[in-house]
Parts: C-alpha cells; sequence; structure tokens
C-alpha cells in the first residue's frame, strides 16, 4: 500500500482508538488545501468522550507521536481536524519503493472468479455504436480486474439463437450459400439481414418456410445447424475483425452465445416448477418476482416459456447464471449490458436468488451504462440515418487522428505515423467513452475527443510521449534511472510524487463501482501535475547532477504510470507522436 493517505489513516486509526479506549474508530482522510491531508475524526469521537473535540484531536496527535516519520507537521486546526503534512523524506522513499516495483506499487487482492459479460452483438447484424460502450468498458474491467489478480473469464454472450435464424437461413438458401458468404464476408451483415426481414413480411409462403426452420433448428436437424452455423461464423468474423482492430481482448475462444445454453433451457422450467416457483398467466410460464409492476400497477412477470412452448431471452438469461455458477464456480458475474435491460437483467437476478442459483457469496452486478449521443442529442446516427456502423466510426477516427499528427508533427514518417494514428485514433474513441460515467449518456464529439488539450487520450498519449522524448533527445536510457535515489524538494515535485502514490487508490477506487471514468480522472491528474512539475522545474538543466537524476526518475516514473495506466484502459501509449 503505497499511498500516503492510506498510510496516514493506518497510523491514525490506531491513534484514535487509544484516546477512544476502543477499536475500530474510522477517521476520515481526505487531501486538503491547506496540507497535504486533513483528518476529520475528532469531531465525532468529542462526543462519545464527553471533551471538546480540539481536545480529542490533540490528544490523537500525541498518541500517534505526531506521526514523525511519515509527517513533517501536524496540527490541530479549526474545530477540531488535524492538518496533516507529509514529510519529504517520507515521500521520496515511498516513490524511490514504487520506482524499483514493476507493478507501480499496485498490489494484488484476494483472487475472485469473475466472469465479464460483454460486447455480445448479435449475429448477422452490423456491429453499430450501440455496442461501443460494451466493447469498450468491458475490456477495460477485464484488464483491470485481471491486474489485481482476479480470475477473470470473458464471455461474449452473442444473440445467435431465436425465431429470427429461420428467416435468416432461408434467405441464405435463397441465396445459395456461395452468394450469401460473398455478401457477408463483404461485411454488409444489415443488408442481409433487411432482405430477409422484407421476404419474411411480404411472403407468406417465406414466413412458412421460416417457421418450419425454426423448428428444425430447435430440434437439431443437422443440415440446418451446417447452416446456421455458417451463419455464425461469417458474423463472428465479422466482429474478430472489429476486435483486433480495436486491440480488445476477445476472442472465438471467449464466444458464449444465447445458444450455447439451449441444452439447459428445459431445465430452467423443470427446477422452476419444482421449487414451486412456476405460475401460468395468459396462457405463459412464468414467475413473479416481487415488487415488479406494470403500468397499470399490476404484479410483472418474468416469463420464462410461451404458449407454445418456445423459450426466450429471460430463459436462457436464467440458464446462462446456473452456468456461470454451477459449473464454472464463479463468485462475482459482471453484466456489461445497456440500461434499457436493467429491467430484464434485475428480474432475471431476483428469480435467480428464488431459485437459489444465485446466493452468497456469489454476486451479480449489471455494469449499466447510458447511450452515445449524436449532437441532436438523439442516438448517433451516420449520414444515411442508419446507425453508426461500429467499423466505420473507428476508421473515420484513425484518419482523422492520422490528420492532426501530421499537423502536429510533419517530420514523423510516414509509417510510423500510420502506426500512431491508430493509437490515438482508436485511444481517442476509447477515452471518450471511457472517460464518461458510464452511468450517464454523453454526445460524440470528434473535435474534442481528438484534441490535444483538456481530458482526452491525445493530450495523455502526449504527456507520455513527450517525457520519452525527453529521454531520447538527452541520449539518457530510461532503465538505467529507475533505482535513482529520489528526492522531493519544491511543490510540483510534492504534487506529482502524491500522485504518483495515489495509483494503486486510483485502481481499486474504480473497481469499486466498475467505473474506469475514476482511473481517467486520474490519469489527466497525474498529465495535469506532471505539467506543472515540467514547467517549474528544470529536469535537464537542473542545477546539480542529483537533482537532474531525481527529476529524471520522477519523468521516468510518471510515465511509467501513464502507459500502464492507459495500457490497463486498453489505450496504447506511442513513445513519439
Ligand atoms: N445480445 C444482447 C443484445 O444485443 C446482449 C446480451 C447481454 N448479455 C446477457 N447475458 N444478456 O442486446
Amino acid at each position: 500500500m503505497a499511498d500516503p493517505l492510506h498510510i496516514l489513516a493506518a497510523r491514525l486509526q490506531a491513534a484514535f482508538d487509544a484516546v477512544a479506549g476502543r477499536t475500530g474508530v474510522d477517521p476520515v482522510i481526505r487531501p486538503s488545501e491547506h496540507a497535504d491531508a486533513q483528518a476529520n475524526g475528532a469531531l465525532a469521537l468529542a462526543k462519545e468522550l464527553g471533551r471538546s473535540p480540539r481536545d480529542v484531536a490533540q490528544a490523537v496527535l500525541e498518541a500517534c507521536g505526531g506521526l514523525s516519520g511519515v509527517c513533517s507537521s501536524i496540527e490541530v486546526a479549526g474545530p477540531g481536524f488535524l492538518n496533516l503534512v507529509l514529510d519529504n523524506s517520507f515521500l521520496a522513499g515511498e516513490l524511490s519503493t514504487v520506482a524499483t516495483d514493476e507493478r507501480l506499487g499496485v498490489g494484488v487482492v484476494a483472487p475472485r472468479k469473475v466472469i465479464i459479460d460483454y460486447s455480445a452483438p448479435n449475429v448477422a447484424k452490423e456491429m453499430h455504436v450501440g455496442h461501443l460502450r460494451t466493447t469498450v468498458i468491458g475490456d477495460a474491467l477485464v484488464r483491470l480486474m485481471e491486474h489485481l489478480g482476479h480470475e477473470v473469464i470473458r464471455e461474449n454472450h452473442i444473440g445467435d439463437w431465436g425465431t429470427p435464424f429461420g428467416m435468416l437461413i432461408e434467405h441464405l438458401l435463397d441465396l445459395g450459400e456461395t452468394q450469401a458468404a460473398d455478401h457477408l464476408s463483404l461485411g454488409d451483415l444489415d443488408g442481409f439481414y433487411k432482405q430477409a426481414r422484407a421476404k419474411f413480411d411480404a411472403d407468406d409462403v417465406f414466413k412458412d418456410r421460416a417457421r418450419a426452420r425454426v423448428v428444425l433448428l430447435q430440434s437439431g436437424d443437422t443440415e440446418t445447424r451446417r447452416l446456421w452455423k455458417l451463419l455464425v461464423d461469417l458474423s463472428t468474423k465479422h466482429f474478430n475483425a472489429v476486435y483486433s482492430l480495436l486491440g480488445i481482448l476477445l476472442t472465438d475462444d471467449d464466444l458464449m452465445g444465447e445458444s450455447a445454453y439451449n441444452d439447459l433451457l428445459p431445465q430452467v422450467i423443470t427446477r422452476l416448477d419444482a421449487l414451486g416457483l412456476l405460475q401460468q398467466s395468459d396462457g405463459a410460464d412464468v414467475v413473479f418476482p416481487p415488487g415488479y409492476t406494470n403500468r397499470d400497477g399490476d404484479p410483472l412477470p418474468l416469463i420464462v416459456q410461451k404458449g407454445q412452448g418456445g423459450f426466450n431471452y429471460a430463459t436462457s438469461d436464467l440458464a446462462c447464471v446456473i452456468d456461470r455458477v454451477e459449473r464454472i464456480g464463479a463468485d462475482l458475474l459482471l453484466y456489461v449490458v445497456g440500461a434499457p435491460q436493467a429491467q430484464h437483467l434485475s428480474m432475471v437476478f431476483d428469480v435467480a436468488r428464488m431459485a437459489g442459483w444465485l446466493k452468497d457469496p456469489v454476486e451479480a452486478v449489471h455494469v449499466s451504462f447510458g447511450s452515445v449521443l449524436g449532437s441532436d442529442r438523439k442516438m448517433l446516427k451516420s449520414r444515411s440515418g442508419d446507425p453508426l456502423k461500429f467499423i466505420d466510426l473507428v476508421t473515420e477516427a484513425v484518419a482523422r487522428a492520422d490528420e492532426a499528427i501530421a499537423a502536429k508533427n510533419p517530420e514523423l514518417p510516414a509509417d510510423e505515423r500510420a502506426r500512431v494514428a491508430r493509437m490515438v485514433g482508436i485511444g481517442a474513441v476509447k477515452y471518450a467513452d471511457l472517460s464518461t460515467d458510464r452511468v450517464r449518456d454523453y454526445v460524440f464529439d470528434w473535435e474534442r475527443m481528438l484534441s490535444f488539450d483538456g481530458n482526452t487520450a491525445p493530450y495523455l498519449q502526449y504527456a507520455h510521449a513527450r517525457i520519452c522524448s525527453i529521454f531520447r533527445r538527452a541520449g539518457i536510457d530510461r532503465a538505467s534511472v529507475a533505482s535513482t535515489t529520489l528526492s522531493v524538494v519544491e511543490p510540483q515535485e510534492r504534487d506529482l510524487a502524491l500522485k504518483i502514490l495515489g495509483f494503486e487508490s486510483a485502481i481499486l477506487d474504480t473497481l469499486e463501482r466498475y467505473s474506469p471514468h475514476r482511473l481517467c480522472t486520474y490519469l489527466y491528474e497525474l498529465a495535469t501535475a506532471f505539467t506543472a512539475f515540467y514547467e517549474h522545474c528544470p529536469v535537464l538543466k537542473a542545477d546539480d547532477d542529483a537533482i537532474r537524476a531525481s527529476r529524471l526518475a520522477l519523468c521516468d516514473l510518471t510515465a511509467r504510470v501513464m502507459n500502464r495506466g492507459l495500457g490497463l484502459l486498453g489505450i496504447d501509449a506511442p513513445e513519439q507522436m
């Protein structure tokens, strides 16, 4: 635990306990304008002890021996706060420890087996901007949780089952396999889907064929399954192309679509029935989890089997809970799914709890997110009015980044610029998404996300590249500076040191609510602290060799934290741009 605020909290906790004559006092330690931190705990304890808050604060100060070695000063302030100023050599010592630590002060936690359900596009449908958030947020969570030592299992719950496959397979047969494959591998999944849909709506014979085909599919008919698999493979090929372009970790090994739960579906019904949870409602089998009502105030059921025996999305999500808990033995299930599915997931979780499939300590969390909006504050559309295709969005981001970099650094050779443009363009899209609190909607804004100023990927990437260039231009090997003895003297050095030492806390804080924007805010503050440091504290031109060496080490450490932090968000940090 390198975070000085945590070290202070632990030490002060003991002193507060001693003064209170009991354990479990929980003083709140906050960063403060007047000092490095302020402890606020004496006020609450004063009542309990019948003493004045300032008196209690003074007693705590004495009980902790002034935190010698950690603080250079502690003062009782105002109505009984403790203003704490960290000792420069304490900070320097902590920084030196972090500098030689490959994990940069980030520890590992007690591992959990975590399933992260994310991306989940639908077969025979284009990945559009609606899949951006789940894919980008989910991937960042995978990286962050793995880094903390959790066992993470990625699951891509693609929509690869259900009634639409009847019409899709019949359309495939009409076109002929080869032609359909050509059509689909061009990436025009939506066109294929729309044609099938149009025939289904207009042509009764086709409609009957489609319905019969669904029955064949569900009963496991070999030829039908083969055709279905063709559609699935052509679609996943397209998804994989998007993933690899974007540097998303998902591969075919992570596919765990709705179809994977097909054999479990009957069991969901029989088990719910055996538990006495199943009820009839309008000819369907349903479960009524308490607390849900429809517009008229009547209890709202979760439908698990429709009239003619068909299963649905809820049935497969219940089977999915069973699979994740009973077969895989996961103890944390994260569903990175948009806000519109909140009620569906909440009802599924509740029914799974009623059935005892989901019980402590297993936790299921809906990691919900808002929408990506156009400048008109409506769902982001392409020029043709269709939802913007994921692949087009990424291509445009890279093209725009290329222009921006050409303007900023005309000397960069073209092939290097292309490589950097990919990192910056894709980084910009990911960061714009990750840096907004996920529960909120955000307006997609090319100019802003690609700006080299403000809380953007290019700004952070540039801060990193600038540090790399300090070393490059001075011909200094970065590996040689990590074991330098660091010193912390100037206020800007202190601020930067405190930021660097807060890296672990930022990550823990991010995962407490699965909110990547918290790590983004941290990295932005780190970059800002670095800028202030670099403006005020000469590095290569420092007054003496020891200071120069220490500042170079501070630069290197900043770059490593930035690189690691961006990497945990799934964003690359080029060494020059
Ligand atoms: N394929 C679904 C959709 O596009 C998302 C699946 C999310 N995961 C789940 N277990 N329901 O809406």
